[in-house]
C-alpha cells in the first residue's frame, strides 16, 4: 500500500489537517480519497529571507490555493498561511480525527510538531506524517516525541520500501 492508498483507510467525512502542504498535491489526494468534512491546510509559505526562495514559496502558495479553490469555496478546506506551532496553539485539543505532519524535517521541528499536534487529535484518532527514512526508521524527532508522550507505542510504516515512507500511530487516552 502506498501513501495515497493509505488515505483510503482514514474515516470518510472526518476532520483532518495537513501540516506542510507545498502545492497541495497530496491535499488533493486527501480530498478525493477521504472526502473529509473539514481539512485544515497549514503552511507558512513565505517568511524566507532569500528572495529567490521566497518567490518559489509564493508560487507554491498560489498553486496550492488554485488546486484547492473549489473545496475552499465549498467550505471543506480551511487554508492557513501560518506557522505550524502557532496554528496548533490556536486550535482546541481533540479537534481532529487525524493529522498528517510534513513540514520542517529537522529533528527538533519534527519533535515539536508531533508534540504540538498530538493533543489536537481525538483519542483513538491518527497521528501520521512523512518523516520516516528507509533503513533508518522514523526520524529521531518522531521517535523521541512518541516516546515522551505515549511510551511503548508501535509506530506503523506505510510503504516501507519507498524512498520516504510515511508513519502513523493511534492516539491513546
Ligand atoms: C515537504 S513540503 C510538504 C509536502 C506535502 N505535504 C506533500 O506531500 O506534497 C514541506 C512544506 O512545509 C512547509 N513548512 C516548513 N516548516 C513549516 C512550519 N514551521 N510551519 C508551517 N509550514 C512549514 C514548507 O513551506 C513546505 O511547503
Amino acid at each position: 500500500m502506498n501513501r495515497n492508498e493509505w488515505l483510503d483507510t482514514l474515516p470518510k467525512g472526518s476532520v483532518g489537517a495537513e501540516i506542510g502542504v507545498a502545492a497541495a498535491n497530496y491535499s488533493l489526494e486527501m480530498l478525493r480519497r477521504v472526502k473529509p468534512k473539514l481539512l485544515y491546510l497549514v503552511d507558512r509559505y513565505a517568511f524566507i529571507e532569500n528572495k529567490k526562495a521566497r518567490n518559489k514559496k509564493e508560487l507554491l502558495m498560489h498553486m496550492a490555493m488554485a488546486n484547492v479553490a473549489r473545496y475552499t469555496f465549498d467550505g471543506v478546506v480551511r487554508p492557513m498561511c501560518a506557522w505550524s506551532l502557532d496554528v496548533a496553539k490556536w486550535m482546541p485539543d481533540e479537534t481532529l480525527d487525524w493529522v498528517y505532519i510534513d513540514a520542517d524535517h529537522k529533528t527538533k521541528s519534527v519533535y515539536d510538531d508531533v508534540t504540538a499536534w498530538y493533543p489536537k487529535v481525538k483519542v483513538g484518532g491518527i497521528v501520521a506524517g512523512h518523516d520516516y527514512k528507509k533503513g533508518l526508521g522514523p526520524y529521531p524527532g518522531v521517535n523521541d516525541a512518541v516516546k515522551a508522550i505515549q511510551p511503548g507505542t508501535k509506530i506503523n510504516v506505510v510503504d516501507p520500501d519507498n524512498r520516504a515512507p510515511s508513519f502513523w500511530f493511534r492516539r491513546e487516552a
